[in-house]
């Protein structure tokens, strides 16, 4: 019924279970993350970008940020960069020295700080440029590498089929693209028809990415598209359910019901744990007051409970507003209502 049933969807040599695929996301795909949506079937994870001369300089934080626990596998790295030479010492790094299976080029990113390097989006306005550093690239590693980028640079400068066809000729192996212009940020809807058109020119696997909020969503947009696999950001946060919910749909139409604020809460904690485990608990509990209040989004009374959270310094009581939440509302002989 599906494209879930047609051939596998696969990077190089590396076989996919499935067409659901994690997006990189700064600042919340470390290892504990994308193990705890891995475990909740993604097909493919990917890493939050890494900047290129960070590694190469070894910043002690960067490299931790090349962890990656062996569950997670298949999993993508993705590294960002603006000149060559950097680019590709940090991709034979990555290549020589983690278990990632493939190396991802960030051509996306749109914040001022990365465009300035000339380095994420800024590729987009060049199909050259994306050729010159792409094929530098897949030359000097073993590992498959892909790219992933926007449909374009803005409304007049949509080079996605060319960028798309640069990279291809480059050698990658896998492209993934967010319909949406650099200039559109996260505004405005994701153009799927473009991904339409790119699909019908390349032949390398090709992700779609933008705006897929539900598991019938996924669906829509590889009816529409005729993409190889979905790509999952924002909806995922707070939600890796989410992926499970949307290999089922896909493999069978069967919508499964949310977990009960119980379980949500025990993915939280345990998401939490391996937080702590990665960075300690101070750091940990700090980064897990966005991650609780996209666990409780949608929640009637969250703000209360937010503001809980935010406060909160130590695990104890990170730990005591979460199991307070679960205790307030069985106890009341119901969970928390949708808004
Ligand atoms: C908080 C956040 C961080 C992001 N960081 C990255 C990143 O490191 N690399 C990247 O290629 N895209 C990044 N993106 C873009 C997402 O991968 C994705 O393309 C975008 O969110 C659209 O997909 P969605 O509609 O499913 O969220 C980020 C997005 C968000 C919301």
């Amino acid at each position: 019924m599906s494209n879930i049933e047609q051939k596998p969807f696969q990077i190089g040599d590396i076989v996919m279970d499935n067409r659901v695929v994690l997006a990189p996301m700064a600042g919340v795909c470390n290892s504990a993350f994308r193990l705890t949506v891995k475990e909740f079937g993604a097909g493919l994870v990917y890493a939050e970008m890494i900047s290129d001369k960070a590694l190469n300089i070894r910043n002690q934080k960067t490299m931790d940020m090349l962890y990656i626990d062996e569950r997670e596998n298949p999993m993508t790295l993705q590294i960002f960069g603006g000149d060559k030479e950097n680019l590709v010492e940090a991709a034979k790094f990555v290549d020589k020295h983690t278990t990632a299976d493939i190396i991802d080029i960030n051509m996306g990113c749109p914040v001022n700080k990365i465009i300035k390097c000339e380095a994420g989006a800024k590729w987009l306005l060049d199909p050259n440029k994306i050729y010159e550093m792409v094929s530098v690239v897949v030359d000097a590693v073993d590992k498959p590498v892909s790219v992933k980028m926007r449909i374009g640079w803005d409304d007049e400068h949509v080079f996605a089929v060319e960028n798309a066809l640069a990279a291809e000729r480059a050698g990658v192996s896998a492209i993934a693209m967010h319909g949406r212009t650099r200039a559109q940020m996260y505004e405005g809807k994701a153009n799927w028809d473009v991904l339409a058109e790119v699909k019908k020119h390349i032949s390398v696997p090709f992700i779609g990415n933008g705006d897929v909020e539900t598991p019938q969503d996924a669906k829509r947009m590889l009816d529409h598209t005729g993409v190889d696999a979905v790509m999952i950001g924002r909806a995922a946060l707070g939600n890796p359910w989410m992926m499970y919910q949307t290999v089922r749909y896909l493999e069978t139409g069967e919508l499964l019901p949310e977990p009960s604020l119980r379980e949500k809460m025990d993915v939280c904690l345990l998401h939490f744990e391996r937080l702590k485990a990665l960075k300690g608990e101070k750091v940990a509990v700090r980064e897990m007051r966005s991650h609780a209040s996209w666990y409780l989004k949608g929640l009637r009374g969250n703000g209360k409970i937010r503001n809980a959270i935010n406060t909160a310094e130590t695990e104890v009581e990170l730990r005591s507003v979460i199991n307070g939440v679960v205790v307030e509302y069985e106890a009341n002989g119901k969970l928390l209502e949708e808004v």
